[in-house]
């Protein structure tokens, strides 16, 4: 059997395999981050195809950080009931779920102040925050939105989810502060890597605090920035923040980047040699740690998926794009269907415009629908 077949425990989780549905913004709640019987729907489609974890697509922890208008919220106790009906949908399929949660940072304030421009702080244009200059954080908003995601993470243990994942990736607002590009700061939030950690380490306990210390914290990592112009976040620091969530109880950590957002979603992955782009970046955090990691981008066929593995570097491997045109992808590759993943990374998804405006959808299979219409 293939080693991704295998269990593995994530804290007091073990998953029945290893590929993990990575975090995927769906565009599918309403202006205030409710979520309905779509997005249930959506998740009970994917629990049947059978991954070892599903993330949810990101939610917001604060009205000031909502990114997108349609994206999921958490951000007060009433949002809870829509998800007692996704985490019970996904449940009876004998799936696991967890929340992942954001502030989206630069859409109203940031770490520091600074020109966003090379921050996707949103995918659409009529978001009323969209763009606007970030101011730089007071003392006092830090503290509230720390308070905001230990919130959020009482409200997902709340709502039935196995477990929460705190958004520190892709130029949001917690990856902002791990940032030396984005902040600035020369208080006790800002400077050294110690005091840039600081933000993340006082969220991982704030969840801990108001879930319970027995509830899964993990966390999706920018580990490493790659900015042109100027030093970003570098990978040994990156491996350095890992450990010192490990110490803080974090039960896994998905290897993703920092900035520049346009890292985050590359396209043309149409070879073997071009799947598992951050493995090098896994292999570091791997070194300084014991964490479990996992390693999203550009998987696309079980071999590649399994070397990382068999490796040791990875504990498991987690897909995004892939899962948008198949969400049975497991299903098929464990029934012996072993060709790669029909995605051909083109990045379609992200930027779907169909009938009914933006959504996300794999544009290749929607234009083959609309021809035999
Ligand atoms: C449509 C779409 C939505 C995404 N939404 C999220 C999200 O909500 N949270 C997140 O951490 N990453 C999000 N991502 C990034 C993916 O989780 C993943 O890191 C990236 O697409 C690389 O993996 P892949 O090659 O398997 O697609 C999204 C990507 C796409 C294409």
């Amino acid at each position: 059997m293939s080693v991704l077949f295998e269990p593995v425990t994530i804290g007091s989780l073990t998953l029945n395999n290893r590929i993990i549905r990575s975090a995927t913004y769906y565009a599918l709640a309403d202006r205030n981050g409710y979520v309905g019987e779509e997005s249930v729907a959506l998740m009970r489609t994917l629990a049947g195809g059978g991954p070892g974890l599903i993330v949810t697509g990101y939610a917001f922890v604060h009205e000031s950080g909502q990114v997108v208008p349609d994206m999921n919220g958490i951000q007060t106790d009433e949002h809870i009931p829509g998800y007692q009906e996704m985490t019970r949908a996904v449940h009876e399929k004998n799936g696991l779920v967890v929340l992942q949660i954001v502030h989206g940072g630069s859409a109203a304030y940031a770490a520091s102040f600074f020109d966003n421009d090379y921050l996707a702080v949103s995918v659409l244009d009529d978001m009323p925050r969209y763009r606007k200059q970030a101011r730089e954080m007071t003392g006092e908003d830090i503290e509230k939105i720390i308070i905001s995601f230990g919130e959020a993470g009482r409200r997902a243990r709340e709502a039935g989810f196995d477990g929460v994942q705190i958004h520190g990736a892709h130029g949001y607002l917690v990856s902002q502060f791990l940032s030396p590009a984005t902040n600035h700061r020369d208080d006790r939030w800002g400077g050294s890597l110690e005091n840039r950690m600081r933000f993340v380490l006082e969220v991982v306990r704030a969840v801990k605090n108001r879930a319970g210390d027995d509830f899964p914290v993990m966390i999706k990592l920018g580990c490493r920035d790659f900015l042109e112009d100027e030093p970003g976040l570098a990978i040994e620091e990156g491996a350095e923040v890992a450990a010192a969530l490990e110490r803080e109880g974090v039960s896994a950590v998905e290897i993703s980047n920092g900035l520049p957002f346009e890292h985050t979603i590359p396209t043309g992955i149409n070879t073997p040699e071009k799947e598992a782009y951050y493995f090098p970046e896994a292999r570091v955090v791997r070194d300084k740690t014991s964490v479990p990691l996992w390693l999203v981008g550009g998987m696309r066929s079980l071999s590649v998926m399994e070397s990382v593995v068999e490796s040791g570097v990875a504990d498991c491997v987690s897909l995004c794009r892939p899962f948008i045109r198949e969400p049975h992808l497991v299903r098929r590759w464990k029934e012996g269907d072993t060709r790669p993943a029909d995605c051909i990374s083109c990045g379609g998804c992200f930027h779907y415009t169909g009938k009914g405006g933006h959504r996300i959808a794999c544009r290749i299979l929607e234009r083959r629908r609309s021809r035999k219409e």
